[in-house]
């Protein structure tokens, strides 16, 4: 894949557009000598961007999890599902509000078709678990094919897929494995959580289970980079790691950066133009 790659999946926070900044700070694939992990998996941008064979990822968004499977698995007939969903808002409203799936392949036709044609993308829920964001129009329905759907199935092939909390997916990695880690964050800001995402907003306790976790990492010779805001009680946590200022994308070409975000790329280990923490 390239950095302008096609993601199956629209995400608030997707990482699509840093891959042309991450892929220099990143190990090549074939230097991760264990496996690829990914705990905030999403969209997967970075994941798909690099392919590698031997990967764990992980979501605690069970309707994502759910989608990566079923593509695993039946590409062409979550794809056949997709295709006979009606194509005006009221229909939009029967398969949010009305439509009862029954398998596998059923969920993940309707995540993929409410993700394709809701407001921005965006995954939110109500109090009572419903999935509660307006309609969006079709424009972006039919950008991905089925080609699209299968090439995914091949890639996720021989993938752990799990949905779990981050702390357990860290805890159990080991010696060679690479972490790549993308939190929910808001750059820069104080105020630790996104309402974009569904069950859990990230507390500032979450981040601090974070850094516990990547900071014992480092007994079992695991290396991993996190994206993350540039807040200074975020990055106090992470201390004896490498620092790595992203610059902001204009938004039209992920080729193209300014100035500064408020993000940064903390990595284990030293990268060119980091600091240590
Ligand atoms: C910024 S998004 C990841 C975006 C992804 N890198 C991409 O390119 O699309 C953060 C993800 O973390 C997930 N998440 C939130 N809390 C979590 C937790 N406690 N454990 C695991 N995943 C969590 C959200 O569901 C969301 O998919």
């Amino acid at each position: 894949m390239t950095v302008n790659q096609k993601l199956l999946i629209r995400y608030p926070g997707g990482k699509r557009r840093l891959l042309v900044f991450l892929q220099d700070c990143l190990p090549n694939i074939h230097d991760i000598d264990g496996r690829y992990v990914e705990p905030f998996v999403g969209s997967g941008a970075v994941f798909f961007y690099l392919q590698p064979t031997k990967a764990i990822l992980s979501d605690v968004n069970p309707e994502l999890i759910d989608l990566y499977r079923a593509i695993r698995y039946a590409p062409r007939k979550v794809w056949a599902t997709y295709c006979g969903f009606g194509s005006t808002k009221s229909d939009y409203h029967y398969i949010r509000d009305e439509y009862e799936p029954k398998t596998l392949i059923e969920r993940a036709a309707r995540t993929l078709y409410l993700n394709r044609t809701c407001f921005k993308g965006m995954w939110r829920h109500n109090r009572e678990g419903r999935f509660n964001v307006g309609y969006g129009g079709q424009e972006r329905r039919w950008v991905i094919t089925e080609e699209d759907l299968t090439f995914c199935s091949t890639v996720l092939r021989g993938v752990s897929l799990r949905c779990e909390d981050f702390q357990s997916v860290i805890n159990q990695t080991q010696k060679g494995d690479f972490i790549f880690l993308d939190p929910p964050y808001r750059p820069g800001h104080k105020e630790c959580s996104n309402s974009h995402y569904v069950w859990h907003q990230f507390r500032y306790s979450d981040y601090e289970r974070l850094a516990d976790s990547l900071q014992r990492t480092k007994s079992r010779d695991v290396r991993w980079a996190m994206t993350i805001s540039s807040h200074e009680d975020i990055l106090r946590l992470l201390k004896g790691n490498y620092v790595l200022r992203i610059p902001r994308g204009t938004g039209k070409m992920p080729g193209i950066l300014t100035s500064d975000s408020g993000e940064v790329l903390v990595t284990s280990y030293p990268i060119e133009g980091g600091k240590r923490l």
